[in-house]
């Protein structure tokens, strides 16, 4: 039998309490469609660090690099200096693992958790393409005169041709796929019927970054014009796009961006999906090892209490199964996340699902 082997992180806070959640649902689907599940876990984060002082061994990058997944919960612990963690595992791994895109869909299940006026499914159903190796995050910059008055801190966003281009052609495969309706990506049923054509957003600020995203939108009309002309391509400065995802996110398709940028409209894309507790996040290394997480952090005071949402780790594990070929698997287990959602909860949010996390993650598990 297939047998997938996936390096489990479960981190800090909810983090490793939403990851047994998810590894129940996996374990639920993996027999019905022929495949098994091989888990490895490690136990980076806040507690291994205050005991330990270890944040993540060199080694244990190598060890990871043997994955071709890992599924991961949360990390950031209250009693760690912000950024230590954060940092040292989650975007040291990103950048180590050349995981050169985080693939982060935004889909409505029920119209019930929008908060948006009017909008259901059918208008809150796009993918944001969010560059993960460059741009501000790569740690660029330094101070002159630090602590003095004259003091100068100076943080770069780096952007190669080479790390725009393959993040821009990632987004032109995934917008060209949703139009052929393969697997979850798959494209609205109305668009469909209607031809319509699948569209790659590119999210920028080309009136006043003049050289980052003068490189960002050279390459994207080249490389669409050249190697996907069935796409076709729109441009949305970024703040303009905040105000698109609440008038009108049925303009959206797939949108690509930069990290920063990223960073931040997909915080307003999961609100208008439902929230923190349903939206699941890809960190893509299309070649190595690719890492799946819910993207709403390690939520310190819900920690142990039975409360957290696990539909977000939940669907994270639908993302890894369906980036490792097990595309059915992935797809029966959204539709049950789909079920769940319509049938049992009352809320998306920690301690007003009107079940407890462990109750929702044996709910979905039945269900797919
Ligand atoms: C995210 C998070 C991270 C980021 C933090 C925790 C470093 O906000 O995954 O969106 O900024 O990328
Ligand atoms: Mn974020």
């Amino acid at each position: 039998m297939k047998t997938h082997s996936v390096a489990v992180l479960g981190g800090d806070g909810t983090g490793p309490e939403v990851v047994r959640e998810a590894i129940k649902v996996l374990d639920a689907a993996a027999p019905k469609h022929g495949f098994k599940l091989n888990y490895t876990s490690f136990d980076f984060g806040g507690d291994r660090y205050l005991r330990t002082r270890e944040i993540l061994p060199d080694r244990a990058v190598d060890d990871l690099r043997q994955f071709p997944a890992i599924l991961l919960g949360a990390i950031g612990h209250p009693d760690v200096k912000p950024g230590v963690l954060e940092k040292g595992i989650l975007l040291r791994l990103r950048f180590e693992l050349e995981q050169y895109v985080n693939l982060r869909p935004v889909k409505l299940y029920d119209a019930r958790y929008c908060p948006l006026k009017d909008k259901g499914p059918e208008e809150v159903d796009f993918v944001v393409i969010r560059e993960n190796n460059e741009g501000l995050y790569t740690g660029s910059g330094g101070f002159v005169f630090k602590g003095t008055p004259n003091e100068i801190a100076v943080q770069e966003s780096i952007n190669t041709r080479r790390g725009v281009e393959r993040c821009l052609r990632y987004a032109f495969e995934c917008a060209r796929k949703r139009r052929g309706g393969q697997s979850w990506k798959g494209l609205k049923a109305e668009d469909a019927k209607q031809g319509k054509k699948s569209q790659l957003t590119l999210c920028g600020k080309t009136n006043v970054l003049t050289y980052a995203f003068d490189l960002w939108e050279r390459a994207f009309h080249e490389i669409g014009a050249s190697d996907y002309p069935d796409v076709k391509r729109d441009y949305a400065h970024v703040d303009a796009t905040t105000m698109w995802f609440v008038k009108n996110p049925e303009w959206f398709d797939v949108i690509v961006t930069d990290n920063m940028f990223g960073d931040i409209i997909t915080d307003l894309g999961a609100m208008i999906q439902g929230g923190m507790g349903i939206a699941a996040g890809g960190n893509i290394n299309p070649e190595g090892t690719s890492m799946f997480e819910p993207i709403g952090g390690s939520a310190p005071k819900y920690t142990g209490k039975n409360v957290i949402n696990p539909l977000a780790a939940i669907c994270a594990g639908a993302m890894m199964l369906d980036h490792l070929g097990e595309t059915q698997a992935a797809a029966a287990i959204e539709k049950a996340v789909t079920r769940v959602v319509h049938e049992k909860l009352k809320s998306l949010a920690a301690g007003k699902m009107g079940y407890g996390t462990r109750e929702v993650g044996d709910l979905v598990a039945s269900m797919v």
